[in-house]
């Protein structure tokens, strides 16, 4: 009688150690999969929608929400990127510095209507007023 209740009570033992294991073991995945999230490559992970990648088509891509990064990748970035033909370099602030001071007006008004080799617009002929200005400030923001 005795045998019989010690060998249940290590059945049960057995068992309750064996099932706390399957969980350890569990969210220890989970816990991988956590950390192969965190160390994804930047540009796959969107940062606005707080680390968590975001599935389009079966793609994952970071979303670009901020319409003056939009215009400034679709167009300005061309000329921008590298100082083609003399353009301020994105990022450059020795580039921007002067043109800068001369206020968001000016800015404006020489990339709408052209200035020198810039075009006018920027060739971005879809660009509203308001596009036009995010993409400047967004040049602006990340070069100062
Ligand atoms: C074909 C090349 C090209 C493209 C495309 C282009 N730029 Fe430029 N941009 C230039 C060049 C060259 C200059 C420098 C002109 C100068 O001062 O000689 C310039 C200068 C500027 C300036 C400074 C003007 C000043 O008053 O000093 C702003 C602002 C600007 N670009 C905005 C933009 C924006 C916004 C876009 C995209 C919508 C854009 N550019 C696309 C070539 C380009």
């Amino acid at each position: 009688m005795k045998r019989l209740l010690l060998s249940t009570l290590f059945g049960i033992f057995g068992a309750i150690f064996l099932i706390s294991f399957c969980f350890a073991d569990l969210s220890g995945s989970l816990d991988e999969q956590h950390i192969l999230l965190r160390i994804k490559p930047e540009g796959e992970v969107n940062v606005e929608a707080g680390g968590q990648p975001v599935k389009s088509a079966g793609v994952t891509k970071p979303v670009v929400t901020d319409i003056g990064q939009q215009r400034y990748e679709k167009y300005c970035h061309i000329c921008h990127e590298g100082g083609l033909a003399g353009a301020p370099k994105f990022g450059d602030k020795s580039d921007w510095a002067p043109r800068i001071s001369e206020g968001m007006d000016t800015l404006f008004e020489h990339a709408l209507k052209g200035y020198k080799a810039m075009p006018p617009k920027g060739t971005c002929m879809d660009c509203s007023d308001e596009d036009l200005k995010k993409a400047i400030e967004y040049m602006i923001s990340h070069s100062k």
